[in-house]
């Protein structure tokens, strides 16, 4: 099987944002607990003359022309989404018509592809179906692109408010990939019918359930990890000795991260699970100087264990305890720090969030000196409603040609620091594709929704503006 997987990758981000200082003054919030309890600096918010589809094809753009792509070179044109702009014309659509402005009508003829729907996992299952689409040879020699692409929007005086942010990530899938090489038959998954998270029809905002969502997420990636780790040890991938962990064999973790003290939890939560039946857990106990709490119902509902407010409480105790230790601390600090720095200034991304992430730890792993050459990334991938998707892959020799030049404030570029007043106005969608805030340089903007006739209603209008 030819190694296959992700080949470079793009960022779009809007030039928007709001500092974590005016939004907890304005919202009488302890800074303090959006620094620290959250993890957020700056929120990236889309401009009134910005959408979904035209941050993926800003994303999408710089990706070909960084490589020099054509159309030609392109078979398929993903992009997943919980930001969908219309029920039935898939954005991928809207893209294509964008970049067709500069490479010209019809020039994406030839390709195909889909919208794809699942909260915030539907791009790692996009990334999966493509990858296969390659290793099954119905590519004709041509790559796949997969964009993922979001507006986290939360209403206003909400506890999901701050956890807000906006994104593109587009990706290259091609047979012998330069960054990254898929592990092979371990991708996991795990599917269960929630409502943790959900956005109904016409509603602009997700309905949440906040403290849920948190422990749906835990324990649908930790089910889907134990998935993976079966697989991966039966297959011949990890070979673990006595006394070792599945997690011990993965050199960096990067997860679904709505905000980024959600991505220390999750990886507090996987190593109390793999390492509790191992001989170093007797250590960390001693260090941290307290048992582990069990619920009531160790075999009960998440419901069940929620509504066991002695548990929870004596919990959460041991897991900040946990996350103090020396041993939590030197794998988080090793594997996962670098990943979480790209959401502490950017924000939630939905389907984009953890594979900014991606982007994240090898910049900063990168700048920090790190060799990452034949090192194995674990993906937890989370989609509220819900699904998780666990896969890995492995940073390939070429890497370098790819992450030298990848420079996070430059890629975004000059920002602009929105007036609390000015971001709720945006937010109540008071103004126009006209009264945008950013001026646009060398890229895709909204400049029209609906038409003056009829026949034109629904139909959006995006320019490339030079
Ligand atoms: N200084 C430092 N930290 C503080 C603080 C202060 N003054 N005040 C509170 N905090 C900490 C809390 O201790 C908590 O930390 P912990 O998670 O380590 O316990 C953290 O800030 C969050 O505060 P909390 O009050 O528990 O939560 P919240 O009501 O602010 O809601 C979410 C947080 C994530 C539930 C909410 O933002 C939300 O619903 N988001 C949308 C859904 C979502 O993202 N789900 C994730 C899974 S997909």
């Amino acid at each position: 099987m030819p190694a296959v997987g992700i080949d470079d990758l793009a960022i779009y981000v809007p030039k928007l944002y709001i500092d974590y200082k005016d939004f907890a003054e304005a919202r009488g919030i302890d800074p303090q607990k959006l620094e620290y309890g959250i993890g957020i600096k700056k929120m990236a918010l889309a401009d009134a003359n910005q959408d979904s589809a035209c941050m993926a094809a800003n994303a999408c753009l710089k990706l070909m022309q960084r490589n020099r792509l054509h159309p030609q070179d392109i078979g398929r044109m993903y992009v997943a989404t919980e930001s969908a702009l219309d029920e039935s014309k898939a954005m991928n659509s809207f893209v294509v018509g964008m970049l067709e402005q500069i490479y010209g009508e019809g020039s994406f003829e030839h390709a195909g592809g889909i919208e794809c729907k699942f909260a915030c996992v539907s791009g790692s299952y996009a990334l999966y179906d493509n990858a296969n689409w390659i290793r099954a040879e119905e590519n004709s020699g041509k790559a796949a692109i997969v964009i993922v692409s979001d507006i986290a929007k939360y209403d206003i005086g909400s506890s999901g408010e701050y956890t807000q942010g906006a994104g593109a990530v587009a990706m290259l899938i091609t047979k012998n990939p330069r960054l990254m090489a898929f592990d092979q038959k371990v991708a996991s998954t795990i599917i269960k019918n929630e409502y943790d998270f959900y956005r109904p029809f016409g509603k602009e905002t997700p309905l949440v359930n906040g403290t849920y969502s948190n422990l749906l997420y835990l324990i649908q990636v930790r089910k889907a990890f134990d998935s993976y780790k079966e697989r991966a040890i039966k297959s011949g991938l990890i070979k673990l000795q006595d006394g070792e962990s599945i997690t011990d064999h993965i050199d960096f973790f990067s997860v679904h991260l709505p905000y980024r003290k959600m991505g220390e939890k999750a990886l507090a939560y996987l190593l109390r699970h793999e390492w509790r039946h191992l001989p170093r857990w007797k250590n960390v106990i001693k260090e941290i100087g307290m048992a582990e709490p069990h619920p009531k119902d160790q075999r009960g509902t998440i419901e069940s264990i929620l509504a066991d407010t002695e548990f929870m409480k004596a919990d959460e105790k041991f897991r900040r305890a946990f996350m103090q230790t020396s041993y939590f601390n030197e794998v988080f600090e090793k594997k996962m720090a670098s990943s979480l720095e790209a959401s502490a200034i950017i924000g939630n991304l939905y389907t984009a969030s953890m594979y900014m992430g991606l982007r994240s730890l090898l910049e900063f792993e990168y700048k920090k000196g790190t060799d990452l050459e034949d090192k194995r990334v674990g993906f937890g991938s989370y989609g509220s409603g819900s699904s998780a998707m666990v896969f890995s892959g492995i940073i390939q020799p070429d890497y370098k040609e790819i992450v030298k030049r990848m420079d996070l404030e430059q890629d975004i570029g000059e920002r602009v620091k929105l007036p609390i007043e000015v971001y709720e106005r945006l937010h109540r969608n008071e103004k126009t594709c006209s009264e945008f805030l950013a001026r646009p340089h060398k890229e895709f903007v909204l400049v029209k929704v609906g038409g003056l006739t009829a026949d034109k209603a629904g139909f959006r209008e995006y320019v490339y503006v030079k």
